[in-house]
């Protein structure tokens, strides 16, 4: 495996894939990877000849009383994970090669933006998409993976994209759990073992919604009771559930559905959400 912390060095190596024509997948990461991230990996490996890999702390996404001074860099670890999982390249900036002197972009972000993680994190989306299109910029991938864990993420990404006409394909990965159902988070390494057994709660009652949805129960009654059951285990900060194509309320045209939802357990925020199609329509 290559590593690049230098931008041209990284783009003298890419641009020898692209003269013998190979196709190029970028999986962009914080670091402190888990089989999420590998499952990402994992697909890239199948959508192009060659795997970039970019482990960046983007200080610009995080709030002023957020966690980035104490983000699990675990950075060794990462490197052989990578390259057990026989990725080509792995670019790990530093934040002025990323953000050079005078470095100025604002990405027009549409009202997706300021609901659900956006509410609770103003500015989180706008630090997103300003680090997703530099490192677009500079890695020129054919195709990009995200996770569908950052459910919210991954179709602010697709928006811009679109309204950018970028011609980067964007791929989704499924949300990769631990056996307890609790999804896989670099933050979940901030838990004590009680808490990752309450954590789990959080996909627990999401899923009974979904199974009381799908059998006909009424929406505004199952998301009442879904809200007394997380706020019994954790401080809630969102359960919605909506249009998974607009993120707006559900609709007659509305085919798949979005059960969203943040809770707080001690300092750590956990985010999930369960995609599905809707029944009979
Ligand atoms: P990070 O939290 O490191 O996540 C990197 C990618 O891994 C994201 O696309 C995320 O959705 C995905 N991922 C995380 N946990 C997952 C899980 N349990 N199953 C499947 N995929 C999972 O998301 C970011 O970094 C940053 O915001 C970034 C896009 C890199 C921009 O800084």
């Amino acid at each position: 495996m290559h590593i690049f912390n230098d931008v041209v060095k990284l783009q003298l190596a890419l641009d020898s894939y692209r003269k013998k024509n190979e196709t190029i997948a970028f999986v962009p990461t914080m670091g402190g990877l888990h089989e999420g991230h590998l499952s990402l990996v994992r697909l890239a490996k199948q959508k192009a000849d060659k795997v970039v890999v970019s482990i960046f702390v983007n200080p610009t996404q995080f709030g002023e009383n957020e966690d980035f001074d104490k983000y699990p860099n675990t950075l060794s670890n990462d490197k052989s994970l990578l390259i057990d999982n026989e990725v080509d390249v792995l670019f790990n900036p530093d934040a002025d090669r990323v953000y050079p002197d005078g470095f100025a972009t604002d990405i027009k972000l549409d009202s997706t933006e300021g609901i659900l993680c956006g509410a609770s994190r103003p500015g989180h989306f706008q630090g997103v998409a300003q680090v997703v299109k530099r490192l677009f910029d500079i890695v020129k991938p054919d195709v990009a993976i995200f996770g569908q864990k950052d459910y919210q993420q991954l179709l602010i990404i697709k928006q811009m994209v679109k309204n950018l006409s970028l011609d980067i394909d964007i791929k989704s990965g499924d949300i990769v759990r631990q056996k307890s159902g609790l999804a896989m988070s670099t933050r979940n390494q901030y838990l004590s073992t009680n808490e990752a057994i309450t954590a789990a709660n959080l996909y627990k009652i999401l899923n009974e919604l979904k199974q009381g949805y799908l059998n006909n129960q009424q929406l505004d009654l199952l998301i009442n009771q879904a809200k007394k059951q997380l706020e019994h285990h954790f401080k809630l900060d969102y359960i919605e559930v909506l249009d998974a194509n607009t993120l707006r309320q559900i609709t007659d045209n509305t085919h798949e559905i979005a059960i969203l939802s943040a809770v707080f357990l001690g300092p750590v925020r956990l985010i999930d959400n369960i995609i599905f199609r809707r029944k009979n329509v």
